[in-house]
C-alpha cells in the first residue's frame, strides 16, 4: 500500500468519522436549551465538523486493523481523540496562546464567536469526548474502557499535549535545546497521537511485545508529524493548510527549523522516519496501513 492508497482511506474513515462526531454533538441538543446555550454548540461544532484531516481516528482504525477489533469501538475511541485535538486547536488559536486567527479553512473559532465562548467550547469538548468514552453504549468492557479514559487522560493532561503546550509557550523566544525540543513536540503533538495508535491496538487486542512496538511506533509518528508541521509552516501554503504560515517564525517559536535550519529539519525527519518505519517491521505484514500513514504523514502538503 502506498501513501496515495492510504489518503483514500483516510477520506473514506473520515466520513465516518463525521457521522460519529455528528451524533456525539446531537448528544447536546435539547428543546430546552436558551440562545446562549445554542451558541456554545454551535461553536463546538464550528471547531469540529466539516474539516481537519481525521489523522487521529486513522491511526486508531490503522493500530486496530493488527487484530480483531469492534468497528464501532474503533469508530468512539477515535471520535473521543478527535474531540480533544479540535479542543486543543480551539484553545490553541486563542489570542493568549499562538493568536491564529484561521483554521482549517475557516475563521478560528474565537474570531468565528468570541472569546470567552471558544474557551468554554473548548472545555466542553473535552469534556464530551470523556462523555463518549465512559457512556455504555459501544462495544467494551468496563476494564478496557476504563483504560481508555485514562490513557486519554494522560496524553490530554500536564504530561500529555497540555504539559507540551506549556513547553511550547515558555519557549516563545527564549529557546531550547534539542533534547528540550524533542520534549515539547512528544508532549504537545506525540501524546495524542501515540495514544491513537495505543487505543486502536488495545481494541485489537494486543499486549506485550507487539503493543510496545505500537507504542513506539507512535512515538516516532508524533516526533514525525510535529517536524512536519514545523516545517509546512516555514515552507508549505496557507491556502492548502487552512491556517496561516510563517507564524513559528515570527512568534519565535522553539523547532528543530530554528534549532538546524530547514535541511536540518528534514534530515531529522526522515532519520525518525526511518527508525519508525523499522519498528514495524517487528509487527509483519498487518502492520501496511501504519506504514502507509507514516509516509502520509512526512509527504503531506496540509
Ligand atoms: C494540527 O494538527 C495541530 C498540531 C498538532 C500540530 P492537524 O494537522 O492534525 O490538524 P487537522 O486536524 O488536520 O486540522
Ligand atoms: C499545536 O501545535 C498543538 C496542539 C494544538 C496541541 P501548533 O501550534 O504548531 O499547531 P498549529 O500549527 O497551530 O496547527
Ligand atoms: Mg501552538
Ligand atoms: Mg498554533
Ligand atoms: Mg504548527
Amino acid at each position: 500500500m502506498n501513501a496515495a492508497e492510504a489518503a483514500r482511506l483516510l477520506a473514506e474513515h473520515g466520513r465516518l468519522v463525521e457521522a460519529e462526531l455528528e451524533a456525539l454533538l446531537g448528544w447536546l441538543e435539547g428543546p430546552q436549551s436558551l440562545a446562549a446555550e445554542r451558541r456554545l454548540v454551535a461553536a463546538m461544532r464550528h471547531a469540529t465538523l466539516g474539516g481537519g484531516k481525521r489523522l487521529r481516528p486513522f491511526l486508531v482504525r490503522a493500530a486496530a486493523a493488527l487484530g480483531p477489533a469492534e468497528p464501532a469501538a474503533v469508530l468512539r475511541v477515535g471520535a473521543a481523540i478527535e474531540l480533544v485535538h479540535a479542543y486543543s486547536l480551539v484553545h490553541d488559536d486563542l489570542p493568549a496562546m499562538d493568536d491564529s486567527p484561521t483554521r482549517r479553512g475557516r475563521p478560528s473559532c474565537h474570531v468565528a464567536f468570541d472569546e470567552a465562548t471558544a474557551i468554554l467550547a473548548g472545555d466542553a469538548l473535552q469534556a464530551l469526548a470523556f462523555e463518549a468514552l465512559a457512556r455504555t453504549d459501544w462495544p467494551a468492557d468496563a476494564e478496557q474502557r476504563a483504560e481508555l479514559v485514562a490513557g486519554l487522560a494522560r496524553a490530554a493532561g500536564a504530561r500529555g499535549m497540555c504539559g507540551g503546550q506549556a513547553l511550547d509557550l515558555a519557549a516563545e523566544g527564549a529557546g531550547l535545546d534539542e533534547a528540550g525540543i524533542g520534549r515539547l513536540q512528544a508532549l504537545k503533538t506525540g501524546a495524542l497521537l501515540a495514544f491513537a495508535c495505543e487505543a486502536g491496538a488495545r481494541l485489537a487486542g494486543l499486549a506485550g511485545e507487539a503493543l510496545a512496538a505500537v507504542l513506539a511506533f507512535g512515538r516516532g509518528l508524533g516526533l514525525a508529524f510535529q517536524i512536519k508541521d514545523d516545517l509546512l509552516d516555514a515552507t508549505g501554503s496557507a491556502s492548502l493548510l487552512g491556517k496561516p504560515t510563517g507564524a513559528d517564525a515570527a512568534r519565535g517559536k522553539a523547532t528543530f527549523l530554528r534549532l538546524f535550519g530547514e535541511a536540518g529539519a528534514r534530515a531529522r525527519l526522515e532519520a525518525v522516519r526511518a527508525e519508525a518505519s523499522g519498528v514495524l517491521d517487528k509487527l509483519g505484514p498487518e502492520a501496511l496501513l501504519l506504514r502507509a500513514t507514516l509516509d502520509l504523514v512526512v509527504e503531506r502538503q496540509s
